[in-house]
């Protein structure tokens, strides 16, 4: 059929009447637009990506910009000297695609309109499929691709990209997330300047560390908070992942986001099908602010959290409380005291199993699941009582992708692990942990049975903390075939999805916490399958305001874990008050990660009091609307961020002085969010015992005046914090 004349249009919430302009392809959201242009024999043009326009607009855009649109999925092939979104070697070692439409595809979805764009080679048999998934109801739409052929031998892929954008030149900003372990996700702002920018991870096994594959790019000069045209982009991918920004003399940079292609050269058989990982794009006139709760909105509510829409509970981690050391003894106390302050869940970390070695440490033991009956005589299952008596659910720690060699299972199946044949093997963790292969079935099948049978057993486990804490440190798969060596990259993560697949089948009502050795895990790759992710292992308060910050661009605050933790804290020895480190760990998911039976009468009185607040507050701070007021980034000494409703109802606000000089200015902090003529009655939460709440709280404010001229936050010095919870009282 000729798709000349003819309109396909995806806003599925406008009932649209086929009208003639030239082989357009709306895609509509609510508030956004992408337009495609596919003329059946030619190659696929992106044209526009932004506001919300109809049919009858397209022409304007056209002559408005002048025809100005870009190959939308370049291959390898025709323009070679331009970058390519897609390189191929045929079987026949022919390394060029040209790639033309051939068909526009739409389906309906219970709340989104998929479009398919079938583009083939003009010579070869070789498919692409071009995907693009509009929501109906949130401004998000995902796209991927998808690669068949049917060529006599394998045609090996090179490069495979998810997406590609043509972004008009004038003043680009991107900013992106960066870090270390125990200091992930800062914020990296920069503008897009002539060369090649590019984003990328080869750690193997977790990708949250150091880059992140989530960008957003400010098309309207250095990036605001509020205003200025703002595009998003999320890679739903837990491997390595490549970001490439093309500035040439040009009039577009050319974006390119997917898999990234480092030794990942991948054969693809004659009637296979490869699928790129989604990626998940916004758009927002509004700034910044409104892009990260499009993907917030987007990951509760579109599966990309797993049970996105719950509320989690406060829960207590054993490991920096007594790191190794999980004796019974040590455990019952920290389930009593913890119970006693009001806490919902516990949790033991590491240290739990082992039998012919015992994991006293690190350097011994992963991948032996058996209960060390010399730390805990009545296993499991005692603990489960106990905590069932103290009312707390309980959670146990696992590390299923990775073993130490000094394990009984390496001793069993030395061939399990990723190694490269004749090479010693590189160690990690413990001078010893490796990883598991998971391209491998039977090592799926383990990892799947492991977790099964410890669920299965006990019932009674509500929660696992499953970590991850060594890189893809040997190159080389056991069970891959030679031409496939260069598939492990990929295949692992592949592995591991249909891992995580199977136990979500099987146990669908655990909450499962994903942990990278820290933040490694923070990844929409994986969060499908997880509740919740462990934001960093450096707990000290001060700096998890900024890793928070960051997180909070891309990930929501129900998935992020905060931990109150000892002082000095164990990470950066900095000594802050128990109010600042609650204040900040209640921004997202509560937990503890102490022997509370450590704090003071007064300070138990003041957690029991705060943790209670908390559950209060849980619904407004855990499925929120996310309002970032102040920037640790931008030096004022203040951070603040707060929550509201979807009816603008309810708010809760934090903020932190951060650092205290004489002469200091603390600005008067402006909200945002609120509905301006409800009036709203100010509540002072987190208050420490013998201290009195600050000159606000009870009094009653127009929304308008909270976020025209603000209201004065009384902080006594640095490391005071306070946080508020307003209600509209009319
Ligand atoms: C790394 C995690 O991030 C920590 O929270 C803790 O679980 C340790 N691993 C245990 O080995």
């Amino acid at each position: 059929m000729k798709l000349r004349n003819m309109i396909m249009s995806a806003a599925a919430t406008v009932s649209m009447p086929l009208m003639a302009w030239n082989g357009s392809v709306l895609i509509s959201t609510p508030n956004t637009s992408m337009l495609l242009h596919a003329d059946e024999g030619s190659d696929l043009r992106f044209a526009y990506y932004g506001e919300r326009i109809d049919e009858s607009e397209i022409h304007q855009i056209h002559d408005a910009w002048d025809g100005l649109n870009k190959e939308a999925y370049p291959a390898f092939g025709k323009k070679i000297y331009e970058p390519s979104a897609l390189q191929v070697v045929h079987a026949d070692g022919n390394m060029t695609l040209d790639l033309e439409v051939k068909n526009v595809e739409t389906t309906t979805e219970s709340d989104a309109t998929v479009t398919v764009v079938t583009l083939a080679d003009k010579v070869y048999p070789f498919t692409v499929k071009l995907n693009y998934r509009a929501y109906n109801d949130i401004d998000l739409i995902e796209s991927w691709a998808t690669y068949s052929h049917n060529e006599k031998k394998d045609v090996v892929l090179q490069r495979f990209d998810s997406f590609q954008m043509p972004i008009r030149q004038n003043d680009v900003w991107i900013s992106h997330l960066y870090g270390s372990w125990a200091a992930e996700c800062a914020v990296a702002t920069e503008q897009l300047m002539p060369g090649v920018k590019v984003i990328s991870n080869i750690d193997g096994a977790r990708n949250g560390h150091l880059s992140h594959p989530e960008v957003m790019i400010s098309l309207d000069g250095k990036p605001q908070e509020n205003s200025g045209r703002v595009y998003g982009a999320v890679l739903c991918w837990s491997g390595n992942f490549k970001l490439r920004f093309h500035t040439d003399f040009r009039d577009v940079h050319k974006f390119f986001i997917g898999m990234n292609d480092e030794a990942s050269a991948y054969h693809l058989a004659r009637g296979e099908v490869f699928e790129t990982p989604r990626v998940a794009l916004t758009y927002s006139n509004h700034g910044m602010g409104e892009v990260s709760r499009n993907y917030h909105r987007w990951a509760r509510e579109k599966g990309n959290v797993y049970n996105g829409g719950k509320l989690h509970d406060v829960l207590l981690n054993s490991w920096e409380g007594v790191y190794y050391d999980v004796y019974e003894p040590k455990m019952d106390e920290m389930m009593r005291d913890f119970a006693s302050i009001g806490g919902e869940m516990f949790v033991m970390d590491d240290g739990w199993f082992g039998d012919k070695y015992r994991r006293t440490d690190d350097r011994k033991a992963l991948g032996d699941w058996v209960v060390d009956t010399q730390k805990l005589p009545n296993g499991i299952q005692g603990l489960i009582n106990t905590a069932t008596k103290y009312g707390l659910k309980f959670g146990i720690w696992i590390e299923p992708e990775a073993l130490h060699i000094k394990s009984e299972l390496y001793e069993k199946h030395p061939d399990w692990v990723l190694n490269v044949k004749g090479r010693d093997l590189n160690l990690g963790r413990g001078d010893g942990e490796v990883l598991l292969d998971l391209c491998n079935p039977e090592v799926q099948d383990f990892i799947y049975n492991m977790v099964d049978t410890l669920l299965t057993n006990y019932p009674g486990i509500a929660y696992i903390k499953w970590d991850a804490n060594v890189e893809l440190k040997n190159y080389g798969s056991s069970y891959l075939p030679a031409d496939k060596q260069s598939h492990i990259y990929i295949d692992y993560h592949r592995g591991l999805a249909d891992v995580l697949k199977r136990i979500r089948a099987a146990h669908p009502d655990v909450v499962m916490q994903a942990c990278g050795g820290g933040g490694g895990r923070a990844s929409y790759g994986v969060m499908p399958y997880f509740d919740e992710f462990w934001v960093s292992d450096n707990t000290d308060a001060l700096q998890r305001i900024f890793m928070q910050w960051g997180t909070s661009y891309f990930y929501p605050s129900n998935a992020m874990a905060q931990h109150v933790s000892a002082s000095p804290n164990h990470q950066t020895g900095r000594v802050v008050p128990l109010k600042f480190r609650f204040d900040v760990a209640m921004t997202g998911r509560l937990g503890m990660e102490m022997q509370p039976g450590t704090m003071s009468k007064e300070e138990r009185e003041y957690a029991s009091k705060t943790i209670a607040e908390y559950k209060q507050i849980r619904p407004v701070v855990q499925q929120g609307n996310l309002y970032r007021l102040v920037s640790p980034f931008d030096g004022k000494g203040l951070a603040s961020l707060m929550y509201t409703d979807d009816r603008a109802d309810r708010a809760v606000v934090f903020a932190y002085r951060m650092a205290n000089f004489n002469n200091m200015l603390i600005p008067r902090l402006r909200l945002a969010g609120l509905d301006p003529d409800k009036t709203y009655e100010f509540h002072e939460l987190s208050v420490p015992v013998g201290s009195k709440p600050s000159h606000i709280d009870g009094k009653r404010i127009k929304g308008a005046i909270l976020m025209d001229t603000g209201f004065e936050v009384p902080f006594e010095r640095e490391y005071s914090s306070r946080v508020y919870e307003l209600k509209a009282v009319n």
